[in-house]
């Protein structure tokens, strides 16, 4: 029998849920460090301009397939040609990968949460991270709680699960944010901060930017592992696809700036280097925190957003898989659930312990964690997008008219799909490897 595909009961629900996969670490903690090493307004010029013009392409093909087929990510290809059901697979392959070490991360998130509750503050931050992340239980504990916490939604189902986290949690996330934002706007380093953000030194400016800055918006994003087609599936028939992917853009962008201007000015104020990398959320943010009257209560909700921000785009990445396990091994929600549940879980707990026991185990130079990282968001992204706007513009009949609608703008951007966004993919990929 036929089970009738789930569909999302509002406009606002489906925006809540891709944005709410959008938004994640990518914005909060990614976006900041990445814009600190490559010289702050110049790549974010860069980057905006990238999404408003490339990105724009892959996340309305994935909509668009969505929207289309109605399928998981899997079925969708193989309904295109049956010869690109492998190209499915492996989108699955890189959105199982992503969770491994991204929830490593949400467990972190979940003892800085704890640390905060209770307001039993560490001296020094450095010391307490390197103490904590090395250690066997509690890491993976926290990681596993973290991984089960995401699977109770999509073990729940689209409309009762995924569609109330995100209606809740995306707007109450944005409320946290901004109050924080303006809250560091008083601080005495806020006119250096936005300086280091908003006016370009263009003698920073080099193609590895370029390319550094196109790789964290397709990451950011979400495109290039189904993700965004799954969530398109279950879009409404009246749906206009150009509009809801640059009201998806406009959000996640808005959101990325404010966690810029939320960041920079304490980084000046308590002179941090802005390039500190993947420790300023955990050691640099925690510690200006505990200097700050009312620490417990700003380090709270600093880690409650990022709790909310990794959670909806975990749900998100958790979902692809359950969808396609569903419906290629043919098992219920809930069973693919709990298989999904298995695999992340199994290669979770190496990758958590990457930064103890395991950390001289090192695949071509890398650690566990830093390998699934890497390869996951320098190959596979890049590659599998180069796929999807290959399939998209060369082997689906009038793809871009369903995609982009049939005026001048239509015209233009199936230029862009066939010919200029694959060219600039290729770049990424050789520079990648
Ligand atoms: N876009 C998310 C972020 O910025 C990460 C993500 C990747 C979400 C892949 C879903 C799928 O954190």
């Amino acid at each position: 029998m036929e089970v009738k595909r789930p569909e999302w009961t509002s406009h606002f629900s489906f925006i809540a849920a891709t944005v709410g996969s959008a938004v994640g670490l990518g914005n909060i903690w990614r976006f900041p460090y990445i814009m600190g090493k490559n010289g702050g307004a110049v790549f974010l010029l860069t980057y905006l301009l990238l999404i408003a013009f490339i990105c724009i392409i892959p996340l309305c093909c994935e909509l668009t397939m969505g929207k289309i087929y109605k399928k998981d990510a899997i079925n969708t290809f193989s309904a295109i040609n049956p010869k690109y059901k492998w190209f499915g697979w492996l989108c699955i392959f890189t959105v199982t990968l992503i969770p491994c070490f991204y929830f490593v991360v949400g467990g972190w998130i979940l003892n800085y949460i704890w640390v905060f509750l209770t307001g039993n503050l560490p001296d020094n931050f450095a010391v307490y991270f390197s103490n904590f992340s090395s250690q066997i239980f509690m890491p993976c504990f926290l990681t596993i709680l973290f991984l089960i916490l995401t699977a109770i939604f999509p073990y729940r189902g689209v409309n009762s699960g995924i569609e109330k986290a995100n209606n809740i949690m995306m707007p109450a996330f944005t409320l946290f944010l901004f109050i924080l934002a303006v809250f560091a706007l008083t601080l005495p380093g806020a006119k250096d901060g936005l300086l280091f953000m908003f006016k370009p030194d263009f003698s920073q400016f080099d193609k590895t930017m370029i390319l550094t800055a196109l790789g964290q918006a397709l990451f950011t994003l979400s495109i290039g592992m189904g993700t965004i087609l799954t969530y398109g599936s279950y879009m409404k028939e009246n749906t206009n696809i150009l509009k809801s992917a640059y009201t998806l853009i406009i959000c996640d962008t808005i959101i990325a700036i404010s966690a810029g201007i939320m960041i920079f000015p304490i980084v000046f104020s308590f002179g941090v280097q802005p390039s500190a990398g993947a420790t300023l959320a955990f050691i640099s943010m925690p510690q200006m925190f505990s200097e700050l009257p009312f620490a417990s209560v700003f380090g709270l909700v600093f880690f409650i957003l990022l709790f909310f921000a990794s959670i909806t785009s975990g749900i998100s990445m958790m979902e692809t898989t359950v969808a396609a396990f569903m419906d290629n091994l043919n098992i219920s929600r809930k069973k693919s659930t709990i298989l999904t549940v298995f695999i992340i879980g199994l290669i979770s707990i190496p990758a958590t312990l990457s930064f103890g026991v395991l950390k001289d185990f090192k695949l071509c130079d890398k650690t566990i964690f830093d390998f699934l990282d890497y390869t996951t968001s320098n190959l596979f992204l890049p590659f599998n997008t180069l796929i999807i706007c290959l399939i998209a513009g060369w082997c689906i009949p009038y793809f871009w008219e369903k995609a982009f609608g049939k005026g001048f703008i239509g015209s233009i951007f199936n230029i862009l799909l066939k010919f200029i966004v694959p060219f600039i993919l290729i770049c990424v990929l050789v520079s990648g490897i």
